[in-house]
């Protein structure tokens, strides 16, 4: 749905009232009546600015959801909707080009937005300086820690510019504590930016921590079984104990998903 410039307020309001919105999406894998279904009838809509948790055991098909909703696949039934343009991606690997520097990865999504050469190095620097790695613009790759490297991967992909972060597992490569203060950063980074994420993950403690919203998807085929509203005020801590008497609750459905379908 595209939002032109001279829609009157009133209608504007109803045509931005989603980040994302997939209607009854399905999609199997090999021919069709004989391959494996994936994903069954998915709903699911996150609103301008929400932060949305997708939780499932591996294989649910979480990274096929957020392949379609970026657009790299296409469902085989159902419809998604994405009014913004082009999500913005960010996955497990950090996938930074290693023969530049940090800033230089940054400075080539910002060219291939479109942004005039003139102004790159000063939005690098500004968008290093967002997720706290002011002075690194000059270092490589390989001269960054795991943690900093998903650091300048989330600078990548804020320099993107889309009003949509899709973020597939991204801290599940780190170490609990460099992964308890990226999780602080992202909740402040998009405080500041007002962006909508859809995250997924197989850690619920880790689902419940980041969003406002949790998504628990069943597994073979993947579906929506459950949502929780998360009221628990950020900034959150991965042991409150709010936030783990909800993982509790949580882990009880998914063990029950679980036992339900045989797996395990
Ligand atoms: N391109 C593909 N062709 C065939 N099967 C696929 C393809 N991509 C994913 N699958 C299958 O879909 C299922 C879900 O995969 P995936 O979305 O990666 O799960 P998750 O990210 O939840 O771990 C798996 O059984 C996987 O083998
Ligand atoms: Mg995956």
């Amino acid at each position: 749905m595209a939002i032109t410039l001279n829609t009157p307020r009133a209608e504007r309001k109803t045509v931005t009232d989603h980040a994302v919105r997939l209607d009854g999406v399905s999609k199997s894998f090999g021919r069709p009546g004989t391959g494996q279904v994936v994903l069954d009838t998915i709903d699911l809509t996150v609103a301008p600015g929400e932060f949305v948790t997708l939780l499932g055991a591996s294989g649910c098909g979480k990274s096929t959801l957020l392949n379609l909703v970026a657009g790299l696949d296409e469902p085989s039934a159902g419809t998604i909707d994405v009014p913004g343009g082009r999500p913005a991606l960010m996955f497990q690997e950090h996938a930074l080009f290693p023969w530049l520097t940090a800033g230089k990865n940054i400075e080539l999504a910002l060219k291939l937005r479109g942004l005039p050469r003139s102004e790159r190095r000063q939005e690098a620097e500004r968008l290093l300086e967002l997720v706290r790695l002011k002075g690194t613009h000059g270092k490589r790759v390989h001269e960054l820690s795991g943690g900093m490297r998903q650091r300048v991967a989330l600078a990548r992909a804020l320099a993107q510019k889309s009003r949509l972060l899709l973020m597939d597992e991204p801290f599940a490569a780190l170490d609990a504590i460099t992964r308890d203060v990226l999780h602080e950063e992202l909740t402040r980074v998009w405080e500041e930016t007002g962006l909508s994420v859809l995250f997924v993950t197989h850690n619920v403690r880790e689902a419940v921590r980041l969003a406002q919203r949790v998504v628990l998807l069943s597994s073979r085929p993947g579906r929506v079984v459950r949502e929780w509203d998360v009221d628990i005020p950020q900034p959150r801590r991965i042991e409150d104990a709010h936030v783990s008497a909800l993982s509790v609750e949580i882990t009880d459905q998914l063990r029950k998903e679980i036992r339900r379908h045989g797996q395990h």
